[in-house]
């Protein structure tokens, strides 16, 4: 069965589509030849460029130490465009619109080189300009460095009422951490300026969630824990750590997902109908997602022992290059502690070089109070709504139903499913290209406010805390598979089993 697109809803933007007027921006991009900027920002910026989103003005300026001039940096971007943009959308005139605006300064945020070579660049677009340009500064470096671009911006004078400031995660490694980089960051930036990007906000079925379960009617009713048996958020990927064994091995995987993306869609999933979404009630979301993370049920002591598994596939320590005790693989049972969720376990993983590509949430109600069905006519399976973020972004709903024939009456499930690719004529866009137009336009909701990551890392610091208490060492696994045999025991301790997309 396949849903058509007249009976969903059709925007599934938090903001109308149809309000995308840009300002004029000069977009400084730290950390410009890094990885995250030549596979996911400058494609993103791409592809707006390519629906003519940027305004005609705009400016990006990639800063890194690389000893590249303008030229060189416009040569890199556009072969990694070449690598990263799928080959139908890569139009000549539109890469040529996005690279013209590139520029690109050496600059070592650790000393003082280069940096009036910034002030130069900035302070010359503003130059006779009547209106202010808007100053974007996203910072796609480490957290330690936070701080001192922050300072190093105030001292150069290019920081004002219109400029933002957009921190990648993770920000700090602990709640003590986090503290010292937002204090940081706070003593230049007013919070409404500070954007922290989880780029899970920006995939299209997440923020679908959102509308999913508030602009419908049928779901509020059953949304609690007297009709939710329980829920499974996974986040499963198939590569290794790759080439980022560094920063990886200093995280691992409860800070480098769990902490962020997989707790966020828990809140989204979890949290209550927000007075309001769009306009300027920037913080309705976000509010709601803060309580959810204060009502999570601290996990601590032997209570990390029993809910929490860590892993890791065994080839890591020989892709490193030394033997590593950093977990590459999480399992945990949290629990909401509220009215509408009481007793509902809430199941989270993720995990590096597993079986499949896949993340998802598996929303799974309860039997039916009262079986009328005798076995003869098959079993009925408990309902489920499945909200697929990756691949094949969509939903599915799992239903029980007849199967037809005139013998009589055989259970048989069955589902709805709405695919993306199939119900709209559109791409979905990457998650990051949202969040950039987000930011250069000052809407802030899909960013994680300071004391959203400061009451995640408050909850996840414990298991942190417990783990190195213990030195539990990680369980191995084997790569392909989907993790340690232990994560299974997490949920078939309580009659329950992950379910595995496809299976
Ligand atoms: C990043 C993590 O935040 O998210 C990576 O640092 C991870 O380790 C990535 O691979 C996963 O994102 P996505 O969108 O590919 O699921």
């Amino acid at each position: 069965m396949t849903v058509t697109t007249e009976n969903v809803p059709t925007s599934l933007s938090v903001e109308p589509t149809a309000d995308l007027a840009l300002p004029a921006c000069d977009f400084t991009v730290f950390g410009a030849t890094g990885d995250l900027a030549l596979r996911k920002l400058l494609p993103g910026l791409y592809q707006r460029e390519r629906d003519r989103n940027l305004h005609p003005d705009t400016r990006i300026i990639g800063v890194s130490r690389s000893p590249l001039d303008d030229e060189g940096y416009r040569e890199l971007v556009s072969h990694a465009l070449f690598e990263h943009v799928a080959p139908d959308h890569l139009e000549a005139g539109a890469v040529h619109r996005l690279v013209s605006r590139l520029h690109h300064l050496e600059l070592d945020a650790t000393t003082g080189e280069g940096w009036h070579r910034l002030h130069h660049l900035i302070k010359e677009g503003a130059d006779g300009r009547e209106e202010p340009r808007t100053t974007v500064f996203y910072l796609a470096v480490h957290s330690d460095l936070f701080g001192p671009i922050c300072d190093r911006l105030e001292d150069l004078g290019v920081v004002s009422e219109r400029s933002r400031v957009v921190l990648e995660k993770p920000i700090g490694s602990d709640l003590a951490s986090s503290r010292v980089v937002n204090d940081a960051v706070g003593r230049v930036f007013a919070e409404s300026q500070i954007f922290r990007i989880d780029h899970y906000l920006g995939k299209e079925s997440v923020q679908n969630l959102l509308v999913t379960r508030f602009a419908n009617t049928f779901l509020e009713p059953i949304w609690n824990s007297r009709w939710v048996d329980h829920v499974q958020i996974t986040v499963a990927e198939t590569l290794g750590v790759e080439k980022r064994g560094d920063y990886y091995d200093r995280s691992g995987a409860l800070r480098d997902m769990v902490q962020n993306h997989l707790l966020q869609m828990l809140c989204l999933v979890a949290m209550e109908p927000p007075t309001y979404v769009g306009g300027d009630a920037h913080d309705s979301v976000r509010d709601e997602k803060l309580k959810v993370l204060r009502a999570l049920r601290p996990l601590k002591g032997v209570d990390v022992d029993r809910d929490t598994v860590r892993g890791q596939y065994v080839s890591y320590g020989t892709e490193l290059g030394h033997p590593s005790t950093t977990e590459t693989y999480v399992a945990l049972r949290a629990e909401v502690q509220n009215w509408r969720w009481a007793g509902v376990p809430f199941y989270l993983r993720t995990g590096k070089r597993m079986a499949a590509q896949t993340s998802t949430i598996e929303v799974v109600f309860k039997e039916p109070p009262h079986g009328m069905f005798p076995a003869a006519h098959g079993t009925s399976t408990p309902n489920r709504l499945t909200l697929r973020m990756q691949p094949d972004e969509g939903m599915q709903l799992h239903l029980t139903t007849k199967h037809p024939g005139p013998g009589g009456i055989r259970l048989h499930p069955a589902s709805l499913d709405l695919s993306y690719a199939t119900a709209f004529d559109e791409r979905c866009p990457d998650a990051y290209e949202r969040l950039l137009l987000d930011v250069m336009r000052g809407i802030p909701t899909l960013f994680m406010r300071r004391d959203e990551v400061e009451a995640a890392w408050g909850w996840v610091e414990p298991i942190l805390a417990r783990w190195d208490e213990v030195g539990i060492e990680p369980v191995r696994y084997h790569p392909g598979t989907d993790g340690p045999a232990s994560a299974r025991t997490l949920l078939g301790r309580e009659g329950r089993s992950w379910i595995e997309p496809g299976r």
